[in-house]
């Protein structure tokens, strides 16, 4: 019933201005066929000197063929809420494209305040779609649900990679808008609160275009000496607040962030005997999850997608049932709400570019400037969490930066909302103390070796206040690696 379409003849609806959104989160459950037949249609009307540029919503970061694509061809008009390939990320530090970075919780609820345009289009990947318009979304949902209620129209790409059975992984639920809002009634890691599919109106659906390609996941970096020690000093650390009773021995729900550290600090978790076996509430479900269900040292994930590699993905698939039975895919509004985060009481473990010795973290901008990839859900978290934990290896680019500076080049999450900073080298607790006592314990347990020195003394140079910064010289570290190549050439 619906119109079959080629993906050239989708994106021929879309034009210059245009501002579209797709399904997904990350590279998972992104759709590739018409967006890259979108950027093919930009590169034309570019070639004949014709504007052509579209704003883009999504869930999260994307693929190559959304936001790889787009940006190649210079189509992208303005981005949010997160992005993180080389393409985009070029775009937007170029000021080519206009990024606007935000918590990827707050993205739907924003559209439907009408804060920011209302989508033209929602280009949705499916496993399965019905007469009466019930959309059953692959392996990523984002701001599915509340993209295609806002878009004029629908173009539905149905690949065929992913399984019609994953219908039932899906919780898929809308909150009311405030006056109306009320709980979300999730009590529980694993209770479902919604539908299994997306409802629209058939009307709404410009036709279907039939795919079948595989997730665009990139592999992750093998674990290293730095990675493992990091995920080891997380579990020694959770290990320790349990013996303590800070933690209940049936343990808390574990969030655990994007990235090679996130991954690799969850692996550490489950090859620690002292950790019980967990439960998760996150927004990615991440490689290392998988092996670890198998084993049953996760018993279950709630999550907003399946951001793992492909062979990952053919586990789950080849054992639908069991793992239909351990995971749950929800919208970004549910995954990363800051009320379930609350109740539940989450552990969130989230890693930082840049780390300050006051507890301030950069999640975002390399030396201030330049945008990685976005805050994400490191923000939905942290601010609510039961423990927020932030990793980083001490040093970057082989110890000309030290990660931990006197004061952040840029601030995502503030020293009240950040209570356990994790290095390669140890563990502040900053709970409970003052910007003075936060400072010597991050440098005396975080520090690489060959910096401590150094914030010592850019400490004890700083007038004594409650949180003693010397202005002069506060950015001497970023000013010796601009003009050195090298932090450790600042002097204090
Ligand atoms: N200054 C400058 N560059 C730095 C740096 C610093 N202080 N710290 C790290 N870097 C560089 C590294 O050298 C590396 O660059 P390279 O690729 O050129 O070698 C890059 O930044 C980070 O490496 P990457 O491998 O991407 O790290 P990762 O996979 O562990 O990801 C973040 C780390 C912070 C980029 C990632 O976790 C992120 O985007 N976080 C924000 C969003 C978020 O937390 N979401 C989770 C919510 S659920």
């Amino acid at each position: 019933m619906y119109k079959i379409l080629t993906a050239e003849q989708a994106a021929e609806f879309v034009n210059n201005g245009d501002a579209v959104s797709f399904s997904g989160f990350t590279a998972a459950g992104c759709p590739k066929a018409v967006p890259t037949a979108i950027a093919k249609r930009a590169e034309e009307f570019h070639s004949q000197g014709k504007d052509f540029k579209i704003g883009v919503y999504t869930g999260a970061s994307s693929g190559d063929s959304l936001d790889g694509s787009l940006a190649k061809a210079k189509a992208i008009l303005f981005r949010t809420p997160y992005q993180s390939t080389k393409e985009s990320r070029a775009a937007l530090n170029s000021g080519e494209a206009h990024y606007f970075d935000m918590h990827l919780s707050q993205l739907a609820q924003e559209l439907r305040y009408g804060f920011m345009p209302k989508p033209k289009f929602c280009i949705v990947e499916a496993c399965d779609l019905t007469e009466n318009g019930e959309i059953v979304p692959t392996s990523g949902v984002g701001n599915l649900p509340t993209f295609c209620r806002l878009a004029d129209y629908i173009i539905v790409e149905l690949n065929a990679a992913h399984p019609k059975e994953l219908r039932g992984m899906h919780d898929i639920y809308e909150p009311k808008d405030p006056p109306a809002r009320e709980e979300i009634p999730i009590y529980r890691v694993s209770d479902k609160v919604g539908r299994s599919f997306v409802k629209v109106e058939p009307s709404k659906i410009l036709g279907v275009v039939y795919t079948n390609l595989p997730n665009e996941v990139g592999a992750f970096t093998p674990l290293d000496e730095v990675t493992a020690k990091i995920g080891e000093n997380v579990s020694k650390f959770l290990a320790d607040e349990i013996r303590a009773g800070r933690i209940p021995k049936s343990f808390l729900p574990i969030q655990s962030g994007v990235g090679n550290i996130a991954n690799a600090v969850l692996g550490a978790l489950g090859d620690n005997p002292e950790i019980p076996d967990f439960e998760m509430y996150t927004e990615v479900i991440q490689d290392s999850v998988i092996g670890l269900m198998k084993s049953g040292r996760v018993k279950f994930a709630s999550g907003c997608s399946l951001t793992v590699s492909n062979e990952k993905l053919d586990e789950v698939y080849s054992d639908l049932d069991f793992f239909k039975s351990k995971i749950v895919l929800r919208p970004q509004e549910l995954s990363n709400n800051p009320e379930v985060v609350r109740r539940l009481g989450l552990i969130t473990i989230n890693t930082a570019l840049e780390a300050d010795i006051f507890g301030n973290i950069n999640s975002t901008h390399i030396l201030g400037t330049k945008m990685m990839n976005g805050i994400g859900g490191s923000g939905d978290f942290t601010r609510s969490a039961y423990i927020s934990i932030f990793t980083s290896p001490s040093t970057a680019k082989g110890g000309a930066i030290s990660a931990i500076v006197p004061l952040c080049s840029h601030i995502d999450h503030s020293e009240h909302s950040v209570k356990i900073l994790i290095t390669e080298h140890g563990i502040a607790d900053l709970r409970g103390k003052s910007p003075i006592q936060r400072a010597n314990e991050i440098i005396e347990k975080c520090v690489a070796p060959q910096y401590k020195e150094a914030l010592r003394k850019y400490l004890a140079s700083a007038p004594l206040a409650h949180t003693p910064m010397n202005i002069d010289t506060c950015f001497e570290m970023h000013k010796a690696f601009k003009e050195t190549g090298d932090m450790r050439n600042a002097k204090f």
